[in-house]
């Protein structure tokens, strides 16, 4: 069954001139489908750059959001529109407003990981893996006001002599991670290194060994010459990990640690897009416009 539904998304993936783009976090059939597996950014650059006419995009809601800010001529599609992200969800353009009230003329660096309409109220864009480069982007100036996720913030104001402030918003499965845990699996696996994705606690970050977006920890551990890892972020990770490298061992930081969201679409789903061309993610000409300019901003840093 699950290889005559790859067939036929092949068959309509030519068919519909479609390109597949998905997370890092997406169920390993999902993965093995895909034109391009990736981070935040890496989609987002390759979102940018497509000929494709159609982008089916296995990721959440503000992924697939940011894919049709940037092309706003194409089909993008999420097969699960209920695909979301709750961090996403923590803040509104409405808190945007009142933060840009309370420091008046303070850049908003916002995190990739929020709704278009927050994009549009933000001065610039960042990921995981370029939120330090982003920050350190504003050389006027000395304070800087990071969305929506408060850890992705405080990493960065380790690694900058910039004053940030930040909004209260977290990753649920991240947040969940404690110290405890991950000493716990440390001590199950005295060898391993700790790698960590900067959406966990500070408290965290203090036991890795070290903290990168997920394609930067998947470029580690096949680059390291170290053999075990205990891994601190989402379990899908581990898919393209252990495939890649069959002679090292990893190992989740806990059991806890699934994104329900990035679970949602399955190979049927993706059939049934293809074949409906639904459902689609559109971004009013009015927020789109004013997201492209974070969204590029970003791009360019
Ligand atoms: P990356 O950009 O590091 O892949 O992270 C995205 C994400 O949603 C992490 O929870
Ligand atoms: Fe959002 Fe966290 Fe899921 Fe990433 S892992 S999509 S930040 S809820």
């Amino acid at each position: 069954m699950t290889y005559k539904l790859i067939d036929l998304v092949r068959k309509l993936k030519a068919e519909k001139h479609a390109i597949i783009l998905a997370h890092n976090y997406q169920p390993p059939v999902i993965q093995e489908i895909a034109d391009l597996t990736g981070d935040s950014l890496e989609l987002s650059r390759q979102a940018a750059s497509t000929t494709a006419e159609v982008i089916v995009f296995c990721g959440v809601a503000f992924m697939a959001e940011t894919a049709a800010v940037l092309n706003p001529d194409k089909t993008v599609i999420l097969p699960r529109l209920e695909a979301g992200c709750p961090m996403a969800d923590m803040i509104t353009p409405e808190n945007m407003l009142a933060i840009k009230r309370e420091h008046p003329g303070v850049p908003i660096v916002t995190y990739v990981n929020s709704t278009a309409a927050v994009k549009a109220e933000s001065t610039v864009c960042c990921t995981s893996a370029n939120s330090i480069r982003v920050v350190e982007s504003f050389q006027d100036a000395d304070t800087i006001y990071m969305t929506p996720d408060q850890n992705l913030a405080k990493y960065t104001a380790r690694h900058t002599r910039k004053k940030i402030h930040y909004w209260h918003g977290y990753c649920p499965i991240h947040h969940n991670l404690s110290a405890q845990q991950v000493r716990r699996r440390k001590e199950a696996y005295p060898d391993a290194l700790f790698l960590a994705h900067p959406e966990c606690r500070p408290e965290v970050l203090d036991l890795a060994d070290m903290v990168q977006s997920t394609s930067g920890m998947l470029r580690y551990v096949n680059e390291s010459s170290h053999r075990s890892f205990i891994i601190g972020t989402e379990e899908g990770i581990l898919y393209p990990m252990r495939r890649q490298n069959p002679d090292k061992s990893f190992y989740p930081a806990s059991d806890d640690l699934i994104c329900p969201d990035m679970k949602k679409i399955t190979l049927a789903d993706v059939v049934q897009s293809l074949q409906t061309l639904q459902p689609r993610v559109t971004v009013s000409e009015e927020i789109r416009h004013k997201a492209i300019k974070a969204v590029e901003r970003m791009l360019a840093v």
